[in-house]
Parts: structure tokens; sequence; C-alpha cells
């Protein structure tokens, strides 16, 4: 069962990432970039950000401290976005700074759910670690996201991959769902609302979802910073239906 009320996970962001927590981000920062997770993460961003031909708008959801910056090719203009104060104020000095190749970056503080972004376009909008995580994807913001991208533009994100998470007791609660009582399972399937996706809930979530074609991949984290696996998605919008990310 899918959240889809964001206001109080975007209460909880704001509580978690204060200046304290922030900071210790930043230290993570440094391990981070030399971690097998940034390994993964990071070339997919520089792969679909080379593939486009000419200069390029970026959106990314939930920016944090900018760790992603300065992986960013041919892009002419940045716009992060994040709940966060304290997270953008690091971003004001992203990772690896002296690398970041992008002449115009603009930081706003709000949420997504809530930001006006008025008539901007993007040809690229990503998002790692922030929805399907600390906030629900419901498909409002899928169509806001679709609608902030140019034709021919993708939006690159993860999710948690919930089934990396269940534990013995759940996969067995699980396999008797379907012979248990009707009040049983209601409450059964209030304690399992989540933000996180199995993998069928997020190709059912894309299908039914305004993107005009994705493809779907999963990556588990090397435990170094975060335990679990991610969904990865990339949804397409228009003309470069024939663009593949994922081997
Ligand atoms: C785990 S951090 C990921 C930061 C960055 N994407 C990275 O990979 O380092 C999650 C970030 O999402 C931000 N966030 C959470 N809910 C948000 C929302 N509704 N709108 C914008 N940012 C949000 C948090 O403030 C935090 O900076």
């Amino acid at each position: 069962m899918l959240n889809t009320n964001y206001r109080e996970f975007d209460a909880k962001a704001i509580q978690l990432y204060d200046d304290t927590y922030s900071e210790e981000y930043r230290e993570f920062d440094y391990k981070y970039v030399v971690s097998p997770d940034y390994a993964h993460f990071a070339p997919v961003v520089k792969k679909i950000t080379k593939s486009f031909t000419d200069p390029i708008k970026v959106l990314e959801i939930g920016c944090g401290t900018g760790r992603y910056f300065h992986v960013l090719e041919n892009t002419e203009e940045l716009t992060g976005i994040d709940i966060s104060e304290s997270m953008l104020n690091m971003a004001k000095e992203p990772v690896r700074s002296s690398d970041v190749k992008v002449p115009i970056i603009n930081l706003i503080q709000g949420s997504v759910f809530e930001h006006d972004f008025g008539t901007e376009k993007f040809d690229f909008i990503f998002s790692i670690g922030v929805l399907g995580e600390h906030t629900p994807l419901p498909q409002d913001l899928c169509h806001k996201i679709y609608n902030l991208l140019n034709d021919g533009g993708c939006f690159y994100f993860t999710v948690v991959d919930i089934d990396d998470r269940k534990n013995v007791k759940r996969k067995i609660a699980e396999a008797a769902y379907p012979f248990l009582p009707a009040r049983i399972k209601q409450v059964l399937d209030k304690r399992w609302e989540s933000n996180y996706f199995t993998k069928a809930e997020l190709i059912e979530h894309m299908k039914v979802g305004p993107f005009d074609a994705f493809e779907v991949s999963n990556y588990k984290a090397d435990n170094s910073g975060w335990t679990g696996a991610h969904h990865e998605c990339i949804g397409y919008k228009g003309n470069n239906l024939t663009k593949r990310f994922f081997e």
C-alpha cells in the first residue's frame, strides 16, 4: 500500500535535515564520493546528461548538499530544490565544487509538492534518495514532473525497494494475507502503508502514469552509508523513446 499524503513527510524531512544532521551529511559526502554507491549513481547522471546534443536545463529534486552537481555534463542551468534550508546552505558550496561545470545554479528552498515552477521547463529532472523514500511518489507528482519536462526530456529517480527490507515475519504474514479475515487485512493494509515500492508496484505506477516510456533497474547499496536496495527508474517524455540507459 503506497502512501499519498506528503504533508506529514515534508514536516518530518524539515525536522530531520536540521543544521546538525546537514553537517553530518556533508562530512559523509567526502566518504561517499569514493564509495561504490557513488561509483554507481554518478555515471548514470553523467551518461544521461551527456546524451543530449544541445545544452540542457536540469532540475534536481531534493538536491541536498549538491552531491551530484559536479557530474552534470552539457548543462547550461541547474535548479536544485530542497525542503531543508540547512542542506541547501551546504549546496551553496557543492561537493567537488571546483569540478562543477554548470554556469547558472538556482537553489530553491521548498517542497517539490508545493513549489510552483510557473512556466519553467527542464530537459532532465533527477532525484536520488528522496521520492519513494523520504516522501511518497503519488501520481499527482508524476504528472507535475512530466509537465515540467520538455519534449525529449527524461526523469531519473530512485525509490526504496521494499522487498529488500522485509523480514521473515513480514514475508510469512504476506503469504498468509489472502486467507485472513477482512478486518485483519485492514489492520495490515494500514500497518504496511509505505513510501517504498516493490518492483511490481513501481512498474504498475509507471504504466498508469503519464510517461510515454520507462525503464526500471535495481541497485543494492554497498552498506557503507545506507543499507538496502533502490529501484531506479527513467521515465521518458515524447520523442526520445529509443533512448535507454540501463544495460
Ligand atoms: C537522503 S537526502 C538526498 C540528498 C541528495 N539527493 C543526495 O543524494 O545526496 C534527502 C533530501 O530530500 C530532501 N527532501 C525531502 N522531502 C522533500 C520535498 N518534499 N521537497 C524537496 N526536498 C525534499 C531532504 O531535505 C534531503 O535533503
